[in-house]
């Protein structure tokens, strides 16, 4: 299988299991617990029907949005990922400039393996620092200042992973980081010897956005679940978060609402963007998916907030859904994540390419000019 056989995020999703040892898809691909939430999340866009309306003179159609108070060619953001150097040695750098290449907002984790410095030179296009709150004030207050000397455009709370979601493929699996070369996790490697070349003999991995604060996940490997149990602050409160916006100064969202009451408190302190999620399935697991709950969210706190819906994305048409139902764009990871694991920039390109050209004939289809046309006529419930 190769880059040009990938028609659909599922190839990516393929291409990516053949070229990644297992325990670093497994890290990418797994979810919590019985992983019910992530199945849901998209199987969530399944339940719903688009009606389309025909003879609309579609010739020209305009899918940009704004988002955040910048423009954006498509309703899509590339939400927030960790450790992408792991799955390919171009790691942020070509998720950035795909995403500058369409038009797109992006977004960094904390546990970034490029700096927060760097992306900002890297590219223009709007992009969000992904804050994870750490027991560490220190750190918290070096991630926010350096977010301010380099100008980023957002800073967004991640507010579902105060611990570590149950990923059972992750525990099975031994996956840490860095990634560790034990003799059980040894032959997953050496059968992978591309990736194995490139890990060891290219740009060494490192968390530049943590490490000059703690040493777990550069200096000593753990794993994800222990980093989080270990370095988050799981006394963290709606104060806590209001405190992080004024200190910030800037944009602001929170990631991982999920409940109207939440919406509503969000709103209450000032965020300007909320992302409905439960990220991407991987924290608690029997969580409703966002698409469920973005209609309930959108009635109590629309046009008060924006509001992103984020996970179970992998087609055009479920961007599609969620404009519909109110939200002011769609955000995914794995629909680009598969993709960098498989190929790097052009896989990053090559996805966002086929899910524009899925908005876009979706759209026509629909008989839309614009994004603004899509509400929940268009929409029916089974
Ligand atoms: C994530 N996600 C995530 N979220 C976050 O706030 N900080 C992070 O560091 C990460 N890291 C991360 C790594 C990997 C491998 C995945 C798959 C996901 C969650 C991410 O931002 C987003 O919420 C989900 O990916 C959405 O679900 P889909 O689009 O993957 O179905
Ligand atoms: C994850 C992180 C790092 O979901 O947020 O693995």
């Amino acid at each position: 299988m190769r880059l040009s056989d990938c028609h659909n995020i599922d190839d990516f999703r393929l291409l990516a299991k053949q070229r990644l040892p297992w325990p670093v898809f497994d890290y990418i691909d797994g979810a919590a617990d019985d992983e019910l939430t992530k199945a849901r999340n998209t199987a969530a866009y399944a339940e719903c029907d688009l009606v389309p309306n025909v003879l609309a003179g579609v010739a020209e159609i305009d899918t940009s949005v704004t988002i955040l108070g910048r423009k954006s060619a498509l309703p899509l953001i590339l939400s927030p990922t960790a450790l992408q150097r792991v799955f390919h040695w171009q790691g942020e750098r070509a998720v950035a400039r795909a995403a500058e290449k369409f038009g797109l907002w992006f977004g960094i984790s904390s546990l970034a393996t490029v700096s927060i410095e760097e992306i900002a030179e890297l590219v223009s296009t709007p992009k969000m620092f992904q804050f994870y709150y750490h027991k560490d004030r220190g750190l918290n207050r070096s991630m926010i200042e350096r977010c301010q000397a380099a100008r980023f455009d957002c800073v967004t709370l991640t507010v579902d992973t105060i611990v570590s979601g149950k990923r059972e493929r992750c525990a099975r699996s031994g996956f840490t980081s860095p990634p560790r070369f034990t003799p059980a996790s040894a032959l997953s490697y050496a059968i992978k010897p591309a990736w194995a070349l490139n890990y060891l003999f290219r740009e060494k991995f490192a968390l530049p956005n943590l490490d000059t604060h703690v040493r777990e996940g550069t200096g000593e490997a753990v794993s994800i679940a222990g980093y989080f149990n270990n370095m988050l602050d799981q006394s963290l409160t709606w104060e806590m978060a209001d405190q992080l916006r004024e200190d910030w100064g800037g944009t602001f969202c929170l990631k991982g609402v999920m409940s109207v009451a939440d919406a509503k408190r969000a709103v209450e302190i000032g965020a300007d963007a909320i992302m409905i999620s439960n990220h991407g399935g991987r924290q608690l697991d029997g969580s409703r998916a966002p698409f469920d709950q973005l209609g309930e969210i959108v009635d109590a706190v629309g046009g008060q907030i924006e509001i992103i819906c984020d996970g179970g994305v992998r087609r055009g048409s479920h961007v599609l859904k969620s404009l519909a139902t109110g939200a002011n764009c769609a955000s995914g990871g794995r629909l680009y994540l598969y993709a960098l694991a498989a190929a790097g920039q052009a896989g990053v390109e090559r996805a966002i390419g086929l899910l524009k050209d899925e908005m876009e004939r979706g759209m026509k289809l629909m008989g839309v000019k614009s994004v603004g046309e899509l509400n929940r006529d268009r929409l029916r419930r089974r």
